[in-house]
């Protein structure tokens, strides 16, 4: 594809969907071409290159050996906290990778089947994916910091027949035994997933169940390697579960065609990468950004990836990403606004960035969450270089919307994630629906078809994928945030419509913790609201009101219901504060005013809603929110 400024690229992906990523799939290989790059048969379920047989994992790793590339590195893998550094070239990784997939196919995994993988940051985690990746199986990857409950939920929509899993993550200083919760989520749910394989790492030796539970070192030992089968372009590679409005997580599906040349077109156009470069995404498997880029995305283009197993504080210290940045030459890091946050506070003047020899390193993207002025201009003023705030969400699978490095570096505006990204056709809507033209705000939508790489459907749930993304504004998908778009056509995504929360570049439903504050039995009502925090972006705090009659002291109360939501969704909920109030307010028809409590939380004005019952009812949350320490504002 010839090189042409934003706009042209632009208009030419909306105008002519087809034939630009026809074109940008011709870097990939395929067994079968697609026979129609764009297939709208089934409108409003678009799907990309049907008739097209692929293999993502040989797009990853067996191409580029065959290509020359074997001896390169794949993937480094730096663990402060394990104190391991180890190097996997193109060739070993894709011997590793085929001995798993050998191994999965001995015990029954079959293309199709699915495969739940709950692993912390180690090597083992990405070859278990590419193994699934190969023979087809989908594979389901659940974030560590998520307990035993919620893995159950995903077990049961999922229905794996394997479960592969370590002994422990290594969580800062903390270890955290796997094997306890895995065997506990196993117990919860009513699908039993055959067979577990389990990585024992030395510091836990995880206590296996005879007949269910395989050991991984001794299936590698005997285990043929296999290849790469073709699979369907529309095939699922992944499914990766993300919160709802509620508390059942969506299920959303990657399909392996448009998912592959998304991501390859994105290294170099969005990223600047070239084959070869090193790319670190400081992010965990367990979420978007880790299986888009710490694993798929910079193997498919041929680039060394580094899978970290640690924090940007603390292992040992906040110079840690810059020791990763000079020992491994990394040309360009990915990671949330949180992480600059976390080492700007502990480090405010960036001595220990002196220490290290940043030559090589060429861009900072940020994601995951909106990033702040502040940490944009503190990040660009130490590192001095492109830092890149660019907007995406799990369903996307790749940014919506970013400051395209590889095709026209724009002047960045703090604040915003700059342009939409070629492919997406991004509106502003008013509230009946209507295209707001000037900066006005609104809820964000993408006019269908959205590219490659986004979302077909929800696992098993078409109904769901509609009624959550399409049914609200026909012809347009709903991305769930709201912002604007200013008169340069940079972009701003302010907040979110839904009850979505966003902890340390964390999606978390407050409607879920609400169920689990709910089934407390003393509790007769609840609100959960994200309140802003100067490290995590926001944290949820918890407001309840007990059943009458309750003589049990406040505090005993909230002690169980922060113990609940961290045993039932997990510590990445970091659920610490909650409140026992008298009552909660609500408009006359019965809803929670959480938004006008937010804003009370967070010190800022706001008007008296006109629909509220008893405005009484504010000043007293006001008060316990003050007691709390929280700087509650006065009604203007
Ligand atoms: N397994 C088990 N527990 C986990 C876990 C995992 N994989 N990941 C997190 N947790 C636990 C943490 O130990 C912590 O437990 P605690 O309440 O006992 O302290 C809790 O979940 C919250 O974790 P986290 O939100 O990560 O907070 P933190 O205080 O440990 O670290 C940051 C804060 C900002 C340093 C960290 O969140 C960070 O590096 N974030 C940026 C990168 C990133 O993860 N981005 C994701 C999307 S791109
Ligand atoms: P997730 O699906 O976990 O990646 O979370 C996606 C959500 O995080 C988005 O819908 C936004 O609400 C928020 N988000 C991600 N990146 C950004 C960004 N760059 N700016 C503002 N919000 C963001």
């Amino acid at each position: 594809m010839s090189k042409l400024d934003y706009k042209s690229l632009y208009n030419q992906s909306i105008q002519d969907p087809a034939g630009f990523w026809g074109e940008a799939a011709k870097s990939l290989h395929w067994y079968t071409q697609p026979v129609k790059v764009l297939d709208d048969t089934r409108k409003p379920f678009y799907r990309w290159f049907s008739g097209g047989e692929i293999n993502t994992c040989y797009n990853a790793l067996d191409r580029h050996v065959e290509e020359g590339r074997g001896e390169q590195l794949a993937l480094i893998y730096d663990s402060p906290v394990a104190n391991i550094v180890k190097k996997y070239t193109y060739s070993e990784l894709r011997d590793q990778v085929a001995k798993f997939a050998g191994a999965l196919h001995s015990n029954g995994v079959a293309k199709g089947d699915r495969v739940i993988i709950y692993m912390p940051m180690v090597p083992e985690a990405v070859i278990a994916m590419l193994a699934c990746a190969r023979i087809g199986a989908i594979h389901s990857v659940v974030f560590g910091g998520f307990a035993s409950k919620e893995l159950a939920t995903r077990i049961n929509d999922a229905k794996p027949v394997m479960m592969i899993s370590a002994s422990c993550g290594l969580e800062g200083k903390k270890v955290v035994p796997y094997k306890p919760l895995l065997d506990e989520a196993i117990q919860l749910a009513t699908h039993k997933p055959d067979k577990c394989i389990i990585f024992q790492r030395p510091q836990v030796q995880a206590t296996m169940q005879e007949g269910r539970d395989l050991d991984w070192a001794t299936l590698m030992l005997k285990s043929a390697a296999i290849d790469c089968v073709p699979v369907a372009a529309t095939d699922p590679l992944y499914v990766l579960y993300t919160s709802g409005t509620t508390g059942i997580p969506k299920g959303v599906v990657r399909d392996n065609g448009g998912h592959a040349v998304a991501l390859n077109w994105s290294m170099k156009h969005i990223y600047n990468v070239q084959p070869g470069d090193v790319f670190w995404a400081a992010s965990d498997v367990g979420w978007v950004v880790g299986h888009s880029y710490i694993v798929y995305a910079p193997l498919i283009y041929g680039c060394t990836t580094v899978v970290y197993e640690g924090k940007p504080v603390g292992t040992p210290d906040p110079g840690a990403f810059w020791r990763v940045i000079a020992e491994h030459n990394v040309n360009v890091l990915f990671t949330a606004p949180t992480a600059f946050r976390a080492i700007k506070k502990e480090d405010p003047n960036a001595e220990y960035l002196k220490k290290y020899d940043m030559s090589n390193f060429r861009a900072l993207f940020l994601a995951g969450e909106r990033c702040d002025p502040d940490t944009l201009q503190w990040a660009q003023e130490i590192l001095q270089k492109p830092v890149v705030d660019h907007w995406w969400q799990t369903e996307t699978g790749w940014a919506i919307a970013a400051n395209c490095l590889g095709i026209e570096a724009m002047p960045i505006k703090p604040g915003s994630p700059t342009k939409p990204v070629p492919g997406h056709a991004v509106c502003v809507l008013d509230e009946t629906g209507q295209e707001i033209k000037g900066a006005g705000m609104g809820t964000i939508v993408i006019r269908l078809p959205l590219p490659p790489g986004c979302l077909p459907t929800l696992w098993n749930n078409d109904e769901r994928f509609k009624s959550s993304y399409l049914d609200a504004h026909p012809g347009y998908y709903l991305t769930g945030d709201a912002g604007y778009i200013d008169e340069d056509g940079y972009l701003y995504i302010m907040s979110r419509i839904d009850d979505i929360i966003n902890v340390a570049g964390h999606r978390l439903s407050t409607g879920s913790m609400e169920e689990v504050l709910a089934s407390h039995p003393d509790v007769a009502e609840c609100a959960v609201i994200g309140v802003s925090d100067q490290l995590k972006g926001e944290l949820p705090l918890g407001m309840v009101v007990l059943k009458s009659g309750v003589s049990r002291s406040d505090k005993e109360i909230v002690d169980e219901l922060v113990k609940m939501v961290r045993d039932k969704i997990g510590p990445v909920a970091s659920f610490k504060v909650a409140t026992v109030v008298k009552r909660l307010p609500k408009t006359r028809s019965g809803k929670i005013l959480r938004g006008t409590m937010k804003k009370i939380a967070d010190g800022q004005e706001y008007k008296m809603p006109a629909t509220i019952d008893d405005p009484m009812i504010l000043d007293e949350i006001t008060e316990s929110l003050e007691q709390l320490g929280y700087h509650a504002r006065v009604v203007v």
